[in-house]
């Protein structure tokens, strides 16, 4: 999915589009009729701007929506068995998991041209830690996260968050989740141009018709460094301060958790450890669920859990990463990955044909 429309149906660079998702029934048609003259430059959209409040999923009011989360199942059921060894000598405690995959399965084409992403992915992810995501590229971080945040469907297999499994609901109750329950950093901001960082971070508030509550903005703008700000459109910011808009906006909804795809990919270093602190802080100080994308090994040292993907599996969970350890174990599977390319198949072996003998004419 593009991830312009993560908040609606196809928002693109227009926010008209966004807060009219017409997305089949949920009150909000006609909603772009309003201008966005209508908000005004403290940034504070002004009631008419304000769209119905769409119905909240699971259709039931707001205050009795209660995340129901699976505390009793054991952490080995959700890991693979190549770690099955290291997993069974944790202690068997309850855990609660802010969201986690179930056989997740995510095929893209069909036929001979099928991608496996995803092959039977069981992972939970704790409420209140930090877990960052590794692994190479094409080995499914992304698909996983999409998955995950409802932004992309599933071949088979559920994704529980908030007690719901979100790979029943419809258009209209996954863009209600994002909105409300989900913050999603991307790696290029992905902010709205038009709008001043105010508007920005306020967007996911705007589009639900909630109110903002004024003191979570100011902790927020004010923790990450914002205040000074406010009014500046995005091509008026550095990258770090960009970066840090996204996150304030991921966070604004306080929702149930942040998923950051490789949110300092485009950060040089110190801005990249003003992000990873915050994204840190979040969790201690918030009890905020954060997962994370990263490529880099130090990135992931900030998180209190890594995991490893490839080929669409996950090939190791490591709690209280290092930096040094998470490199070790990187070059150890794309070393593992390499040695496995470079290994003649079997038809090639019956034949007595080595892969590498084929010579380009
Ligand atoms: N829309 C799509 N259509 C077809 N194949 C896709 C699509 N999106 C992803 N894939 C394939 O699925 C696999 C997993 O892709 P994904 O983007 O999840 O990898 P990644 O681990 O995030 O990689 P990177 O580190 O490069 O971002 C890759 O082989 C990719 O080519
Ligand atoms: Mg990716």
């Amino acid at each position: 999915m593009n991830p312009n429309n993560f908040y609606g149906n196809n928002a693109g660079s227009d926010f008209h589009s966004i807060i009219n998702p017409n997305l089949g029934g949920n009150g909000n048609a006609g909603a772009n009729n309003s201008s966005t003259a209508a908000t005004p430059d403290n940034g504070v959209p002004s009631p008419s701007f304000i769209p119905p409040q769409p119905q909240r999923y699971p259709q039931q009011p707001a205050e009795s929506y209660t995340p129901q989360y699976r505390e009793s199942v054991p952490a080995q059921q959700f890991q693979q068995p190549m770690q099955q060894t290291q997993f069974q000598s944790q202690p068997q405690q309850p855990r609660q998991f802010a969201v986690e995959a179930i056989d997740l399965v995510k095929d893209y084409g069909t036929g001979e041209n099928v991608v496996h992403a995803l092959r039977n992915v069981n992972v939970g992810f704790e409420k209140g830690k930090f877990t960052a995501i590794m692994g190479p590229s094409g080995s499914g971080k992304s698909t996983m996260m999409h998955t995950l945040a409802g932004l992309d469907s599933v071949t088979s297999g559920k994704v529980i968050l908030g007690g719901q499994d979100i790979t029943k609901m419809n258009d209209n109750q996954l863009t209600m989740l994002r909105r409300n329950e989900i913050g999603f950093i991307f790696q290029s901001f992905n902010l709205l141009p038009m709008f001043t960082a105010e508007q920005n971070i306020l967007m996911p508030l705007t589009l639900a018709g909630t109110k903002a509550d004024r003191k979570w903005f100011n902790t927020l703008v004010e923790t990450l460094g914002l205040t000074q700000r406010l009014k500046h459109r995005p091509n008026e910011l550095s990258g770090g301060q960009q970066q840090r808009v996204a996150i304030a906006r991921a966070l604004i909804s306080k929702p149930q958790v942040v998923f950051a795809d490789e949110p300092t990919g485009n950060l040089d270093s110190v801005s990249s450890a003003e992000v990873l602190s915050f994204l840190k802080r979040s969790v201690r100080e918030f009890g905020q669920t954060v997962v994370m994308v990263t490529h880099d090994a130090v990135a992931a040292s900030y998180a209190d859990r890594a995991i490893v993907f490839a080929d669409g599996r996950i090939v190791a969970d490591e709690q209280h990463p290092t930096a040094e350890h998470m490199s070790d174990l990187l070059m150890k599977e794309s070393e593992r990955a390499a040695r496995q390319s470079a290994a003649p198949t079997m038809d090639q072996l019956m034949n007595g044909k080595p892969r590498h003998a084929q010579v380009v004419k």
